[in-house]
């Protein structure tokens, strides 16, 4: 089962130093507002995927005037992870004293699901947050997904920068679009492929949290069904060099969320959102458990936000079933007072002013 044992955070916000000794199942994080809660859970997103959830700039997470942040963490499997970053420098990423150059094998020791009160971005927001969900679960369970996507946005790089170029050399053109096609159908094959086995999880967790309703996924590749890439490139090349950027491909995939006809986000209310995100956050780690036979970590930052008691006692229920490691934070005991007492091994931390006590 994949989960931290132990984690040490170095100058995250206002968190100078802080160990923690970690439950394999519950741990519950509670304190006021500004406390540092949420910067708990930051250093172990960093960690495990080399970006914090709530920005994508690294160096805001560093303690104000501190030269720089640290955070180690260490494994179930054994496996020690370190992560360092000084003010405007590259960071530094080890795994077991190995430097790692990307966050690939990291990933794969720690994965890790978010639901938090951005979550509903995943609706709302543009098609790379959805993108970036699919690409979690392709990443996770087809080996050979990383390569193919690189590849593919390389070709779309030389690509774009051939358009931009202005000229018109045919055989450089068409050389470029059979590569990017020949990569885009595998990376299309891998997240359809996935696709096809979240879907009927994500139906039957939406429905038992949410009852019947009209909600439907799909995937749609970035191109339309039924022609091949290399075509639509070819058909395509005057308006990509209007735009100065390759207009169809992988890199434009997306998932459709519905209701009825309506896109869904023009219809659910903001707690109505946040169920259907965590459903579909849910249905990732049960595929995961399904084909990698192993759990992966859960961070929920101030779940009861715009949910009700009821939504929020049924999805922390199905996280619990996962038998997971989770990580929940909240402004006091009250709200998780009850399932904390039912599960062995919970560990509490109180957060005040960046200080941690276990
Ligand atoms: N770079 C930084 N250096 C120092 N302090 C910072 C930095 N960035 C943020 N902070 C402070 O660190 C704290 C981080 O709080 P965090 O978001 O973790 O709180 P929280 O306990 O999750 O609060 P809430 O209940 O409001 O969600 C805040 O008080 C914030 O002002
Ligand atoms: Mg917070």
């Amino acid at each position: 089962m994949s989960f931290l044992k132990t984690l040490k955070i170095n100058s995250v916000r206002n968190i100078e130093y802080a160990e923690l000794e970690l439950s394999p199942k519950l741990n519950l994080i509670y304190g006021n507002n500004g406390s540092g809660k949420t910067s708990i859970l930051e250093s172990v997103h960093l960690l495990a995927m080399g970006r914090s959830f709530r920005t994508s700039k690294t160096n805001s997470l560093i303690t104000e005037y501190d030269p720089g942040l640290a955070i180690y963490g260490e494994t179930g499997a054994n496996c020690k992870i370190g992560f360092s970053k000084a003010n405007r420098q590259k960071h530094q990423l080890k795994l077991d004293s190995t430097l790692q150059k990307n966050w690939d094998s990291v990933a794969r020791n720690l994965p890790v699901q978010v639901i938090d009160s951005n979550s509903f971005l995943l609706l709302e927001g543009g098609p790379k947050a959805r993108r970036r969900f699919l690409d979690w679960g392709v990443f996770h369970v087809k080996q050979h997904f990383v390569s193919d996507w690189r590849s593919t946005r390389k070709c779309i790089a030389n690509r774009n920068a051939l358009l931009r170029a202005g000229g018109l050399d045919n055989d450089q053109f068409r050389a470029w679009d059979i590569e990017l096609s020949q990569s885009s159908e595998k990376v299309d094959l891998a997240r359809a492929e996935y696709f096809g086995l979240f879907e009927p999880v994500f139906k039957d967790i939406y429905k038992s949290l949410a009852g019947e309703n009209p909600i439907s996924i799909s995937y749609w590749r970035g191109w339309p069904d039924g022609e091949p890439l290399r075509e639509v490139l070819s058909a395509s090349r005057d308006r990509d060099q209007k735009y100065g950027s390759t207009q169809s491909g992988p890199h434009r995939a997306d998932i459709h969320v519905r209701y009825g006809s309506q896109p869904a986000i023009e219809v659910l209310s903001r707690g109505q959102q946040k169920v259907l995100v965590s459903a579909l956050k849910i249905a990732q780690g049960i595929v995961y458990s399904r084909l990698i036979g192993d759990e992966c970590i859960y961070l929920l930052d101030d779940l009861p936000a715009e949910l009700d008691n009821e939504n929020r006692d049924k999805i922390i229920a199905k996280i619990f079933k996962l038998e997971c490691q989770l990580f929940i934070t909240s402004i006091d005991l009250d709200s998780t007072k009850d399932f904390a007492e039912s599960i062995p091994k919970t560990r509490t931390f109180h957060v005040e002013h960046g200080k941690i006590k276990a």
